[in-house]
């Protein structure tokens, strides 16, 4: 059954003329769009639009793809307030808080995960996220990255397997390279899409990077990265040496480091949610986009640098701190986002792609900036139902 969604203040499409700077053209005014067994089936002027067998009126509102939040942990337990109040007071941020959410996890049970993403995946679409990766990484143990992936797998296609966060306690590094890359690999190959690794200093060094994402390709999985996040390293360089698809964080670049972005193709993924939460600097998103890098933004949703599950956060913090525009950073949480899990389907509302889109309580995507921490999302259409 078709549905033409009329009244349409303002249709984000992302169609046609993408000007190559995210510069966020086209978007309709005075708009209709018709869904039809889950995809987009029209887009146009209201003036234009086809008969379908019903009509749903928005009242005049904006409507904007999905986001497509690419990079989040949402499989722990516990929490780590403590860990943030006393780095509001000053405490450096450090991954060896890792360790302590990996504790809580491993005590909880099957029920008590798959509670608690749900909790989490709810609370997104709440705030206009539609498709969601999901990274393990606080397991550590075979077992427990496997019911991780297994837990992420009952809410998203998107699950990556993120054995490489730290290494645990009670293994030495070559111990545990060893095991990411050999017994505990063939096992979360079955539940995961995707394969990660925490490049940076007290984590894993650039060849166990290598190593691990190597042989995760070579277990069918496709290679993403967390890189120069906490310093500047030589992270970011082996993602564009090994063309991946996205590198995430890029909070301290070198000149070289953004040319090799740009020549691989590779898209940086910033996650402003972080230096919020661990007050570092923000990433300088303008300097990638001047220089011709696409840039995506994404949550990094977890319980220690940054718990927050919020895009429209990360929007305006783009926009008042990272030099987007409010269109570029809408861009990067929809069409780029979904580039950044090879997805073309999602993230846009042209013919053909999934009617995955929210309905705003404003007349224009530029108030998901303009009007921080204000819920401006009102309505959540996933597969072109109204959920
Ligand atoms: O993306 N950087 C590594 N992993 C997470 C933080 C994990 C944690 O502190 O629990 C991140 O920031
Ligand atoms: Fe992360």
């Amino acid at each position: 059954m078709s549905t033409l969604i009329t009244n349409i203040a303002e249709l984000v499409t992302w169609t046609d003329d993408d000007q190559g700077d995210q510069s966020g053209q086209p978007i309709l005014e005075a708009a209709a769009m018709v869904v039809d067994r889950g995809r987009v089936a029209w887009v146009g002027p209201a003036t234009e639009a086809p008969a379908a067998d019903t009509a749903y009126d928005v009242g005049g509102r904006a409507v904007i793809p999905g986001f497509v939040d690419s990079h989040s942990h949402l499989v722990f337990a516990g929490d780590r307030a403590e860990e943030f109040t006393a780095r509001m007071a000053g405490e450096p941020y450090a991954a060896g808080g890792i360790r302590t959410t990996v504790r809580a996890t491993r005590a909880a049970t099957d029920e008590q995960l798959t509670a608690h993403v749900g909790h989490l995946v709810r609370e997104m679409q709440r705030q206009g996220t539609t498709t969601v990766e999901i990274k393990s990484g606080y397991g550590l143990t075979t077992l427990d990255e496997v019911r991780s992936l297994a837990v992420a797998r009952q809410f998203t296609e998107e699950t990556t397997f993120l054995g490489a966060h730290v290494v645990p306690e009670s293994s030495t590094p070559e111990e545990y390279v060893d095991l990411v890359t050999g017994p505990m690999l063939v096992r979360a190959a079955e539940h995961a899409r995707w394969i990660d690794v925490f490049c940076e200093t007290g984590a894993f060094d650039v060849d166990q990077a290598r190593t691990i994402l190597n042989a995760g390709r070579a277990h069918g999985l496709e290679p993403r990265m967390h890189a120069n996040q906490l310093g500047h390293g030589p992270g970011v360089q082996l993602a564009a040496e090994l063309g991946l698809v996205a590198v995430d964080h890029c909070t301290y670049l070198s000149d070289a480091d953004v040319d090799a972005l740009r020549d691989a193709g590779t898209i940086a993924t910033l996650l402003p949610g972080v230096e919020f939460s661990t007050k570092q600097p923000y990433p300088d998103a303008r300097r990638l986009l001047d220089a011709g890098v696409r840039v995506a933004l994404a949550s990094d949703c977890n319980p220690g640098s940054c718990f927050t599950s919020s895009i429209p956060f990360c929007i305006a913090l783009a926009v008042r701190e990272m030099g987007m525009t409010p269109t570029q950073a809408l861009r990067a949480v929809t069409e780029t986002g979904a580039a950044a899990l090879r997805r073309d389907d999602i993230g846009r509302l042209t013919v053909g792609s999934r009617a995955d889109f929210a309905v705003l309580d404003a007349p224009s995507h530029l108030h998901l900036a303009y009007r921080p921490g204000v819920p401006l999302v009102s309505e959540i259409w996933v597969g072109g139902r109204r959920i």
